[in-house]
């Protein structure tokens, strides 16, 4: 430790010890002395570090005053005093600190923080806010604001430090054009900064470059759009495809409806051709038969005309049970039996108009649905240029395109009456309905040179998508095979 002395005065200024007498009361004993040529004495002060006796070193200052002591007789004297300084080098360590942590604060964080005056300068900028700018803070404090923004800069921000010149804090988001950097988006709040007397003497601005969030939102606000248009787009898309649907149910359910309606008609058909044709017939050959066994008996002689006549009516009745069965049978044709099944078509012998099959270039239907759908639409069409059409020839093409496959029935005959509304007639439906169920469509034209051309144009997509999938077109078909063998 310091001598007892020195170590009660540790907190207060601390006096010379020597002399005592002067360094006890200097003002009593003595006044600072002119020098003889009239200059001031000269102070001197000198830091210094005293030692306790634990060893502390304790920060101290020095000072030596010169003065003419009057109870000496105007002797010079150095009045000296010892003060320790460990407080206030604690104040100042703890100040220092402060103001480091405050440093850090405001040059640390992203945060963008300004002192103007009211003059319009820079008093103070923080590191960030100079970095926006590419300068240092030095470059920037004292400058005008306009010199380091530009005036386009501060012509947007103006109407605000009017405000805030008035004593109001103000609040806002904006682009600030800045010289030579671009024009960030930028939020800011203005705090009027006073003096003592509350006078407002510039202001502080608190800056955050928001320029990413706007873009994000602005980009949100873009997909917000894009996902509302896309879900309209889908939900109108889903309306008419719901509608189409229903449109198609309703026209199933109808064709159902129509089928078994035909259905009907047909065994009612087919009883009568049963009764009209064959039932007479056989009914003839009986009485034929019997007349003959008649003759027989009565003059025992019988003439080899009636025998045969029987024999040539029960051929034709063998023949028109043949056509018969044949319509009554359901043919399934596939994809490989496709062209021979063409073939057989136009060569049946019932037609009562000549019939001939033209494929150009030879093509090959790869998929079994769609081969039995054209199939059945060429033999409706040719049925119906027999039944209908009256002319001279008829011609079942089968052609590829760039674009895909068309089957036509083309007749030379009388052409479509003008109104083809048919209440009983189905044929037409039921071509329309299996283009459809292929994937393709099915159009009914007349020529200039006038008949008849029933036509199914099925695109390569169609054929393709019937290949992939097990398709709807193979269920509907089966959906009611009796029914449509009963069409057929
Ligand atoms: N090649 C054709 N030439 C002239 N008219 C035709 C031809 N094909 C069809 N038609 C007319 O169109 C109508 C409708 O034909 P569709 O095949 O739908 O019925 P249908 O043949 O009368 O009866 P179904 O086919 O049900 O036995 C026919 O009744 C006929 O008047
Ligand atoms: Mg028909």
């Amino acid at each position: 430790m310091a001598p007892k002395r020195e170590t009660k005065r540790r907190n207060s200024p601390l006096r010379s010890r020597a002399p005592a007498a002067a360094g006890r009361r200097p003002s009593q004993r003595g006044h600072v002395r002119a020098h003889p040529d009239g200059a001031k004495p000269k102070k001197k002060s000198i830091g210094c570090q005293l030692k306790s006796r634990k060893g502390e070193r304790i920060p101290a200052v020095l000072c030596s005053t010169p003065i003419t002591s009057r109870a000496r007789n105007g002797a010079m004297l150095d009045q000296t005093a010892i003060m320790d300084l460990s407080v206030r080098k604690r104040a100042e360590k703890t100040l220092r600190a402060k103001k480091s942590e405050l440093e850090a604060i405001i040059n640390r964080t992203p945060f963008m923080l300004t002192r103007c005056s009211y003059d319009l300068r820079y008093r103070f900028v923080s590191r960030a806010y100079a970095r926006m700018l590419g300068r240092t803070p030095e470059e920037i404090a004292g400058e005008p604001i306009v010199e380091i923004m530009g005036e386009a800069g501060l012509k947007t921000i103006s109407p605000h430090i009017e405000k805030v010149l008035k004593g109001h804090t103000v609040e806002f988001e904006t682009e600030v054009p800045y010289r030579g950097v671009g024009a960030p988006c930028v939020q800011c709040v203005y705090t009027p900064d006073r003096d003592s007397k509350g006078k407002v003497i510039g202001w502080f601005a608190s800056i955050s470059d928001i320029t990413r969030r706007k873009l994000a939102e602005a980009a949100l606000q873009k997909s917000k759009k894009l996902l509302g248009k896309r879900v309209r787009e889908r939900t109108h898309e889903l309306h008419v495809a719901n509608r189409e649907l229903e449109g198609e149910i309703a026209q199933r359910k109808g064709l159902e409806g129509e089928i078994l309606e035909i259905s009907d008609r047909e065994q009612q058909r087919l009883g009568q051709e049963l009764h009209d044709g064959l039932c007479q017939h056989l009914t003839a050959v009986a009485f034929m038969a019997r007349s003959t066994a008649l003759r027989l008996k009565n003059h025992r002689v019988i003439e080899v005309s009636d025998i045969e006549k029987i024999a040539e009516l029960v051929n034709d009745a063998a023949t028109d049970t043949r056509n018969l069965s044949r319509a009554l049978h359901r043919v399934d044709i596939d994809s490989a039996g496709f062209s021979t099944a063409l073939q057989d078509l136009v060569d049946r012998e019932i037609w009562k108009t000549p019939c001939r099959l033209e494929i150009k270039p030879p093509l090959h239907i790869d998929d079994d649905a769609v081969a039995s759908h054209l199939y059945r639409i060429a033999r409706e069409a040719v049925i119906n240029a027999n039944k209908h059409a009256q002319a001279r020839e008829i011609v079942v093409a089968l052609a590829r395109s760039g674009k895909g496959t068309v089957l036509s029935v083309t007749d030379n005959g009388i052409g479509l009456p003008s109104t083809v509304s048919s209440p009983r007639g189905l044929g037409f439906h039921i071509m329309k309905y299996r283009a459809r169920a292929i994937g393709g469509r099915l159009e009914i034209e007349r020529p200039k040179k006038g008949g008849t051309r029933v036509a199914c144009y099925l695109p390569n997509k169609a054929l393709q998508s019937q290949k992939r999938e097990n398709n709807p077109a193979q269920a509907v078909s089966c959906e009611n095979p009796k029914a449509l063998a009963a069409l057929i």
